[in-house]
């Protein structure tokens, strides 16, 4: 199929182009561009990526219209009630839901890798106490590619697939090292008799004086968050990794980058932001001061946990939060309720304000994440950080994908250049 479109200079027809239009399963046509540049000496303008298809994918489809997402083609209600999330990490990593003993085989290498490296130990050692925990995750993520040189050949599929491996048991014994840390606590071992989510919960919270034991609604709601934060197709941090993955950059260092991408408030830092947002709002009759700010232009502040650059509709993974958010916050932790209370109605206010209808602003998914996460005792500095464990195996897999692709290439965006002309270098003694 093709399209044909006019380059019109100065208002008159200059020529008529035929554009190839690549069909995807579902989801809007997209133009191919590829050529436009070598045939017409044109390129495309589209800062933020608003209308730009960076590549084909087979992992994950967002129809933000509709508030439809699917994890290779399963609708995500479907996974967050019925999966567990080393089955949804099976699923987006190989394609297809795993039968029993793929799924035993994939549980069992997860847990053999989750231990670190001893002397990886000594680097949290190295960052003053009251680090933020991505700032630490960043450093140690990307310096697991010094420690694990035996599958360092991007080339080789086993090798790729044996790093996915590393990074998906490890994250979350980085993580809650990165923890412990910064409350100047030991460094708590995985136990291989646990769970994904039981044993992150495990290595956060148990002492060598004191175990500790998870409580399984605590278990339960973690499963849930890390498989509706598992993958986000071509997101900000998703297409980091792709972008410093397709410079055959070793993937240790590109899920750093990814990590680093992610820890921005207007991405994954937003479970953070919402809390501190809450915390500062403090009473419900402070609402309406805050929902003007928000939509004064003259005021940077924005309300956290609202608005979606795909989805202009409810995001699916906040209507399932929603639910669990009452559930985990009646069940575990009374004393949070006003703060459920205060963001429940922030959401029915701004639900209702025309600034935020026109604009199509919904809560997003960390409207609630956040409110979850301090439900369960994880302190708000580790919020993104939970945000980066679930959505590391997304972006292995995307990794994984494009390392795969035939058709892979160095990403090399170019730039619409608006700098002064050419001009004449002035002698330092000669400049005003
Ligand atoms: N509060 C107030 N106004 C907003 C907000 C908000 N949260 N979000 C967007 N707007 C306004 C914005 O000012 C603009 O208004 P106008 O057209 O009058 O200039 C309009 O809505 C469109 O905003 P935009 O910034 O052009 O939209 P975007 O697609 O570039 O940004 C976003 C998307 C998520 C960065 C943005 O909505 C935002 O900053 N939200 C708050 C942060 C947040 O919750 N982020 C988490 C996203 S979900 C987790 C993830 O997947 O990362």
């Amino acid at each position: 199929m093709t399209a044909k479109y006019h380059l019109m200079r100065e208002g008159a027809l200059e020529e008529s182009i035929d554009l190839d239009v690549v069909k995807p399963v579902q989801g809007p046509l997209a133009v191919d561009v590829t050529k436009l540049y070598r045939d017409q000496g044109l390129l495309t303008y589209d800062p933020g990526f608003m209308s730009t298809a960076s590549c084909e994918s087979r992992i994950t489809y967002i129809d933000g219209e509709a508030g439809i997402l699917e994890y290779r083609g399963y609708p995500i209600e479907q996974l967050a009630k019925e999966a567990d999330y080393l089955e949804v990490a099976y699923l987006l990593l190989y394609g297809e839901l795993p039968n029993k003993n793929q799924l035993l085989e994939f549980d069992d290498i997860i847990t053999h890798h989750t231990m670190l490296n001893e002397n990886l130990k000594e680097f949290f050692g190295g960052f003053h106490y009251d680090a933020h925990p991505m700032a630490i995750m960043v450093g140690v993520v990307g310096s697991l590619s010094a420690f694990y040189h035996d599958s360092t050949d991007i080339n080789n599929p086993r090798h790729r697939e044996i790093s996915a491996h590393r990074l998906i048991a490890k994250i979350p014994t980085i993580a809650a090292a990165s923890y412990k840390h910064s409350v100047g606590e030991p460094i708590t071992y995985p136990d291989n008799e646990l769970s994904y989510c039981a044993n992150l919960l495990h290595m956060m919270f148990a002492t060598p004086c004191e175990p500790y034991h998870p409580h399984p609604i605590a278990v339960e709601a973690m499963n849930l968050l890390f498989i509706l934060h598992a993958d986000h197709e071509q997101n900000a941090s998703t297409s980091t990794v792709r972008l410093a993955g397709s410079s055959q950059a070793n993937p240790f260092a590109c899920i750093a980058a990814g990590i680093a991408s992610l820890w921005g408030p207007a991405h994954g830092g937003a479970n953070e932001a919402v809390l501190d947002m809450l915390t500062e709002i403090g009473d419900v009759s402070n609402i309406e001061k805050y929902i003007a700010k928000a939509k004064d232009k003259k005021d940077p502040f924005r309300l956290m946990g609202f608005g979606h650059r795909v989805y202009k509709h409810y995001d699916p993974r906040a209507n399932i939060l929603r639910e669990t958010c009452k559930r985990v916050l009646d069940e575990l932790a009374d004393n949070n309720n006003p703060l459920f209370e205060l963001a429940l109605e922030l959401e029915q206010i701004a639900l209702k304000d025309e600034y935020f209808l026109e604009r199509k602003l919904y809560p997003n998914v960390d409207f609630y994440s956040g409110i979850i996460y301090r439900a369960l005792n994880i302190p708000n500095n580790m919020f993104t950080v939970m945000f980066a464990i679930a959505r590391t195996v997304g972006w292995v897999s995307h990794w994984m994908e494009m390392m795969s692709d035939p058709m892979q290439r160095i990403g090399r965006p170019r730039q619409v250049y608006m700098g002064p002309p050419r001009r004449d270098f002035i002698p330092l003694d000669k400049r005003a």
